[in-house]
């Protein structure tokens, strides 16, 4: 991999704290306006960090909220409702590394008749040395891209996220479009093009190699959300908004396998400069609620800035190789 913003996770951490301090705001703030009454919001991740936060905040703007986890069940729920003051709090589970149990939740959906407003695939980890999951796929590439791709084609194939081109079954003109947000990162800049060749190929690697594979997954989650908002939207008639996003960086417990004198040294920063879950849900809210969202996709925010992504990203050459090399590898689990 080329030499990037940063090399190793000290690097990447200080990155983070200096985008934090450095950052300029370009939209509107939240406002008490930003409601999603009526709405059904199904939020990956959504018993720690990031993804409990979201979940806390749309469940209090009035949403249905279905917390999709693999563990916290049923107390994460029990939580969420507690502190949002809503009862319309939903826990289902499902493990990312399994397709067979990605399957089975979107299976459980489509069987409650369940139709999605905003979905926000948000579950990640960053496993400091490569791990094998059931299929024998590397975990940061399953979990970080691979069930992405597979849940969100899946429901949409399903029609639980409404729409033309996967199911034939559109909302009506004039009713507000289904949202997917996905919770990137500004490290997908970090990342060299896509190999597609080897890619779903296990290899080993170590803490250092772990944060540009972080990135470059990313890197790959941008490419495909864009190649997905292609495949929705043909035409240019916005049919389901895609927005991947980045929340900054965040105290929660994305370091919690990092071998112990790392965890120590990264834990002091995340706990003293990271900024708090609640204050980074500002995107998710402006992506999942904002009114001025309507009818638009692809819009990528950094914590409360909208930014282009990196070039990459936006090679539809790249997309398609990536769609297909992603269903080549589901072929052969
Ligand atoms: N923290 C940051 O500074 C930062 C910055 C940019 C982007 N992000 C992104 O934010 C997202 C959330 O991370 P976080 O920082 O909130 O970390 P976190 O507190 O560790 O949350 C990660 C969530 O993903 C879930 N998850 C992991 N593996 C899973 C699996 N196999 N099946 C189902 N769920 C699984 C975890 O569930 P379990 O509890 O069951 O493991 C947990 O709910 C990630 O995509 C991450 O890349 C984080």
């Amino acid at each position: 991999m080329e030499k990037g913003r940063f090399d190793n996770p000290i690097e990447a951490v200080l990155v983070g704290v200096k985008e934090l301090f450095t950052r300029q705001n370009n939209l509107r703030p939240i406002l008490d306006t930003d409601r999603l009454d009526g709405k059904t919001a199904l939020i990956t991740g959504a018993n720690s960090g990031i993804g409990f936060a979201v979940a806390v905040e749309y469940a209090r703007r009035g949403a249905h909220v279905i917390m999709a986890c693999r563990g916290g069940i049923p107390e994460a729920g029990e939580k969420v409702k507690k502190l949002s003051g809503s009862d319309k709090v939903d826990m289902m589970k499902v493990d990312m590394t399994n397709v067979h149990s990605i399957y089975q939740l979107t299976k459980q959906l489509k069987d409650r008749k369940i139709k999605l407003d905003v979905v926000v695939d948000n579950a990640g980890v960053t496993p400091p040395f490569a791990r094998k999951t059931i299929h024998g796929l590397e975990e940061m590439f399953a979990v970080n891209y691979l069930s992405k791709y597979v849940f969100i084609n899946r429901l949409l194939q399903d029609g639980t996220i409404p729409n033309a081109s996967f199911a034939g079954n559109p909302l009506p003109d004039g009713q507000p479009r289904p949202r997917i947000l996905f919770t990137s990162s500004d490290s997908h800049r970090n990342a060299s093009p896509i190999d597609t060749e080897k890619l779903g190929i296990y290899e080993d690697y170590n803490p250092t190699k772990a944060i540009k594979l972080y990135g470059y997954y990313k890197l790959i989650l941008n490419t495909y959300a864009v190649e997905l908002s292609r495949r929705l939207n043909p035409n240019g008639r916005i049919d389901v908004g895609v927005y991947p996003l980045c929340p900054g960086a965040v105290r929660t417990n994305i370091i919690r396998d990092a071998p112990p004198l790392l965890k120590f040294a990264l834990g002091g920063i995340f706990y003293v400069l990271f900024q708090s879950p609640e204050k980074a849900t500002g995107p998710f809210v402006y992506l999942g609620a904002g009114p001025e969202v309507e009818g638009s996709t692809c819009r990528y925010l950094h914590m409360m800035a909208e930014k282009e992504m990196d070039e990459k990203v936006y090679d539809a050459e790249a997309g398609k190789r990536l769609w297909e090399r992603s269903e080549e590898i589901l072929d052969g689990l």
